[in-house]
């Protein structure tokens, strides 16, 4: 990706300079010309104002119109950068997040089909204890580009999700058609023939593919979609990697949706205390809804959202001190987004006890980011890696860590 320089204080002043200096000579120049060279007070008070007449529209030209096209350029590529997964060059998750959810506002009201694709690359671990981290990120590097070259239409997105996990996002697509994608994409990285042959794993280097498509409508949601297609790649490796499977969003049921049916095989951590914490978790935020469904029941709903912050607090504080212990590298950063989620929450809760937000609006930011978008989403970063060491000992709680009441 090409960057355009900056230009710095110095340069800009450097440039006002020259501009000024430029037009005075100028301007010199044609008095001389004319025969009228300032010798009084007068003249070189006229002669001053001819310069900064003639040097307004010069410095708005050379310096301001280049300093604003230099402003707006620097501002894109600030928001290129943000959007882009250093490794990979493609879409990272924040900007997947975006999209999916433009997309899937759009698909409500068109009622189009959205098809969600999840790759994950198999025995990827293994692959870097093999041949290497540099080699596991040039690996990283092909399967991107292979899986963007799968996709023809100019809405297509694909993103990295996460690790070696990418997903990608096809608007106006039905199952079927998502499926052949999911299976040109697992064809097209087969055929890249990456040596893998570490212990376990093939000869050379495949994916798994989740592949979920439905029709959008208001009772589902984007991050639902993206749920039902990690829990079909968890399908596609359970049933022996480098396969796609499929499927449309499951049903919703009648009664009030359950966040802990949510819970698919492809959100368990591998690690049971985590795993039961979130359980919990979801238990809280399933309560919860039932209470704001029920009519005058505002202490039932307060009392929901404290139980549910306490088990959080708990949960946020267990979750860092289990995946330190195990070695995560992407630890702080997460202990960091805890932090924010907690005070964040600490601050809607003083906002609805003083009236100044709403139930509803409290409740929409504990099921949205807190629960779907922290604990169904960005907790999955670390599940391939919790899964890994999912032995006897670190399924067990870690000393000092809580058990979920
Ligand atoms: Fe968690
Ligand atoms: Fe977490």
């Amino acid at each position: 990706m090409n960057e355009t320089p900056l230009l710095t204080p110095r340069q800009l002043i450097l440039r006002i300079l020259a501009v000024l200096l430029a037009t005075g000579l100028g301007v010199l120049q044609a008095l001389d010309w004319l025969g009228w060279m300032p010798a009084s007070t007068a003249r070189i008070g006229v002669t001053a104002a001819l310069v900064a007449l003639c040097a307004t529209p010069a410095i708005y030209i050379a310096v301001v119109r280049a300093f604003v096209r230099n402003r707006d350029l620097a501002i894109e590529q600030t928001t290129r950068l943000a959007m882009t997964d250093p490794l990979t060059r493609l879409a990272n998750r924040r900007h997947f997040r975006d999209v999916l959810t433009m997309e899937f506002a759009r698909h409500v009201r068109s009622k189009a089909t959205l098809a969600v694709i999840l790759v994950d690359v198999d025995h990827f671990k293994a692959f870097n204890d093999t041949h290497g981290h540099l080699r596991g990120d040039e690996c990283l590097q092909q399967v991107a580009e292979a899986i963007a070259a799968c996709l023809q239409r100019p809405a297509d997105l694909v993103a990295r999700y996460g690790g070696e996990e990418f997903v990608v996002i096809l608007p106006d697509t039905d199952l079927a058609g998502a499926r052949t994608v999911g299976e040109q994409i697992r064809q097209a990285i087969a055929g890249l023939a990456i040596p893998h042959g570490a212990s376990g794993a093939g000869e050379t280097v495949t994916v798994s593919v989740g592949v979920a498509a439905d029709h959008c409508t208001r009772r589902a949601s984007a991050m639902a979609l993206v749920a039902r297609a990690d829990e079909l790649l968890y399908q596609a490796k359970s049933g022996g990697r480098n396969r796609v499977v499929s499927g449309a969003l499951a049903q919703i049921p009648a009664t009030p949706p359950s966040f802990g049916t949510q819970l698919g095989g492809g959100y368990r951590s591998g690690n049971t205390h985590i795993d039961a914490q979130h359980l919990q978790i979801l238990g809280d935020a399933d309560r919860l809804l039932l209470a704001l469904a029920e009519p005058d029941s505002s202490v039932e709903f307060e009392t929901g959202v404290v139980d549910l912050l306490r088990h959080v607090a708990i949960h946020f504080r267990d979750e860092i001190q289990i995946i330190r212990d195990l070695g995560f590298p992407g630890v702080e950063e997460h202990a960091r987004e805890h932090k924010r989620l907690l005070s964040k929450a600490a601050r809607q809760l003083e906002d609805f006890r003083s009236g100044h937000i709403s139930s509803s609006a409290l409740f929409q930011f504990l099921a949205r980011e807190l629960v779907f978008e922290h604990v169904l989403l960005a907790d999955s970063e670390f599940f391939a890696f919790t899964m890994a060491h999912a032995t006897a000992e670190s399924g067990a709680p870690a000393a000092g860590v809580t058990p979920p009441a």
